[in-house]
């Protein structure tokens, strides 16, 4: 079809505003204000060994796992050794309101589109694979924020809110996590293990 086209013009604040972000990481507010700990995600004041975080990533890749939504997605139970020993022990204090003891798998180049929880309301979460940027964000969209974890530089655990819209788009390789489903809403789970949550 004949037609004219006319090149797009932009200011120069828009040329500074339409610069990439690089990642996704890079359009997400890493203010995690209180509101943001009390009601969406927070980090939770329980330290884990960087071994331990080795040994527990080592494992991982080594499991029999059941595909999930067309294989984007992929889950067992903790197995028994010496690491989810550990993993348990740390975790003892949440006992009256664990669901279900989870590690999960994202198959490379697979996304978890946004969605909320069908059945579980609070996820005790650590990542594992891969380290660094790599390990792509865990994305919640709470109160018009885009609140995603951080990179996975350290061993780190968190308590997010499941019935938050959230999403994973994992580009790259296969990522790995252990979760803790716990019964609890959050902000039960806010208010019961409040000297928990780092705020
Ligand atoms: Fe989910």
């Amino acid at each position: 079809m004949a037609h004219i086209q006319k090149n797009i013009t932009l200011s120069d604040e828009e040329e500074k505003i339409h610069v990439s972000k690089g990642s996704r990481r890079g359009w997400m507010d890493s203010d995690w204000t209180y509101d943001i700990k009390s009601n969406a995600i927070s980090k939770l004041k329980i330290d884990i060994e960087e071994d331990l975080w080795n040994d527990l990533s080592d494992l991982v890749v080594q499991l029999e796992y059941k595909d999930f939504y067309s294989e984007t997605l992929r889950l067992c139970e903790w197995p028994i050794c010496d690491a989810t020993s550990k993993l348990k022990e740390k975790f003892k204090v949440f006992d009256d309101d664990v669901a279900r003891y989870v590690i999960m798998g994202q198959f490379a180049d697979k996304h978890v589109f946004p969605h909320v929880d069908p059945v579980r309301s609070t996820s005790v979460y650590m990542p594992l694979l891969p380290r660094g940027n790599d390990y792509t964000p865990l994305e919640l969209y709470y109160n018009n924020k885009i609140i995603g974890t951080p990179a996975n530089d350290s061993p780190c655990v968190y308590a997010w809110n499941t019935k938050i819209p959230h999403a994973v788009y994992q580009f790259g390789m296969a990522r790995y996590n252990v979760q803790v489903a716990i019964n609890l809403p959050y902000n039960e789970f806010f208010e019961k293990y409040r000297e928990l949550f780092d705020v």
